[in-house]
């Protein structure tokens, strides 16, 4: 019975890992909220200078994709601490376009 429960135990964390390949984890959305309005809406308002960004610019595959891949100009992002961009990408991923709360940030 034991070596059961531990067998379901090791394939529902597999099963969540697997699923969760093409997602944003272990930030605090909280935080990346507040990080986004406090430091990237300095450059991301209407008629800033990198145009308006609001969580759905871009769906979750979207964001995932902006983020490893590194897309932003160096100059800005570099600024930012590995844990930040964390929170922020965090945020964004959990109210991208097609996520399930959809939401700009206002
Ligand atoms: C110092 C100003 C500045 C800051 C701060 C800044 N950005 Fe940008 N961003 C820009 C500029 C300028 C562009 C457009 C051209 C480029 O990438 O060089 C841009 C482009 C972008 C784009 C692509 C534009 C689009 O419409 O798809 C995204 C997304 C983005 N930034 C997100 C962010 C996020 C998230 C943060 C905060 C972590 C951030 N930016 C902080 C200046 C900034």
């Amino acid at each position: 019975m034991k070596t059961i429960t531990k067998a379901i135990a090791i394939l529902s964390i597999a099963a969540l890992c697997a699923t969760s390949a093409l997602a944003a984890e272990g930030g605090n959305p909280k935080k990346g909220k507040y990080l986004f309005k406090k430091s990237c809406k300095t450059c991301h308002v209407e008629d800033a200078e990198g145009g308006e960004v609001t969580p759905l610019n871009r769906t979750q595959a979207q964001w995932d994709r902006f983020f490893e891949r590194n897309k932003h100009n160096a100059d800005a992002w570099n600024k930012f601490s590995e844990g930040d961009l964390k929170d922020i990408k965090q945020f964004l991923f959990d109210h991208a376009a097609d996520s399930d709360q959809p939401e700009t940030c206002g």
